[in-house]
């Protein structure tokens, strides 16, 4: 059996959740799914509300995959029981980290998830849909203008993003060995993935890198070899991810099985 030995300095809460800082990230283990969706619901409206505060627009991007349903159907049951109030909608802002190239209705569309999970329940924040079903390197400059127009003038700067992870190590869909892990100079990219024989829509990491947070969301053991690689620093897409501002992952404690310390 692998194991990282991380020799970070970590605190156990009453409630057995272990927080690591590493190399600039914190690291937060809970011990069961359950519990790293409440926290990361907490850091979704954490977010929001610092933006009304501050009377600002707030710019997320949010993952696809199967991980994230969890926590958006919790957001949803949230804003649904009134437990968020004093959020203006319309100054929430939600893009994609990544999108399959399919049409929105697809099974596989990342926005098709979001509206059967987060966009319930009068949670109408601003969703700017990846046009998956248009050809691939279309798709990237459109939905690149669209980010560019977001942005305006001001800095590139999300206030949030959420990602995941795969078992390989990819994040958004910067797979390993796919040419736009070297793309430096778009925000968006068509990128084909060899593994998936598909295409995909993905932000770039100059996006992912120049966020104000950068929230991983790992849950499962088949994620903990992987990750424990990442941790270490090892050549994967998702150790790339250095962002300005924080980086947090979240992590269940089956997919923290593989670093010690934990
Ligand atoms: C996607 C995601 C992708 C995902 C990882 C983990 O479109 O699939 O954005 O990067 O986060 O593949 O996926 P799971 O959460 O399904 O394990």
């Amino acid at each position: 059996m692998f194991r990282v030995v991380l020799a970070h300095m970590g605190t156990v809460s009453q409630n057995g959740v272990k927080r690591l800082a590493m190399d600039g990230a914190e690291v937060v283990v809970f011990p069961a799914p359950a519990q790293l969706f409440e926290a990361a619901a907490n850091e979704f409206f954490r977010t929001i509300y610092d933006c009304m505060k501050r009377d600002s627009v707030c710019r997320m991007a949010v993952a696809g995959g199967s991980t994230p349903k969890s926590l958006y159907t919790l957001i949803a049951d949230r804003v649904d029981k009134g437990q968020a109030r004093g959020i203006d909608w319309a100054r929430v802002h939600l893009f994609f980290g990544d999108e399959r190239c399919v049409p929105p209705d697809h099974p596989d569309s990342n926005y098709r998830m979001m509206k059967q999970t987060l966009l319930v329940h009068g949670l109408t924040a601003a969703v700017h849909r990846v046009q998956g079903e248009l050809p691939p390197e279309e798709a990237a400059a459109r939905y690149e203008e669209e980010l560019r127009e977001e942005f305006g003038d001001g800095v590139l700067k999300f206030d949030l993003i959420i990602l995941g992870m795969g078992p390989d190590g990819h994040t958004a869909s910067l797979f390993p060995g796919s040419a736009a892990l070297n793309d430096h100079t778009r925000w968006v990219a068509a990128n084909y993935v060899e593994r998936l024989k598909s295409w995909r829509i993905t932000l770039t990491y100059q996006v992912l890198n120049s966020a104000s947070e950068d929230l991983f969301l790992v849950s499962g053991a088949e994620k903990a070899e992987a990750l424990a690689q990442v941790l270490k620093g090892a050549d994967l897409p998702a150790a790339k991810v250095k962002p300005a501002g924080k980086l947090l992952w979240y992590l269940d404690a089956a997919a923290a099985s593989g670093i010690a310390g934990r």
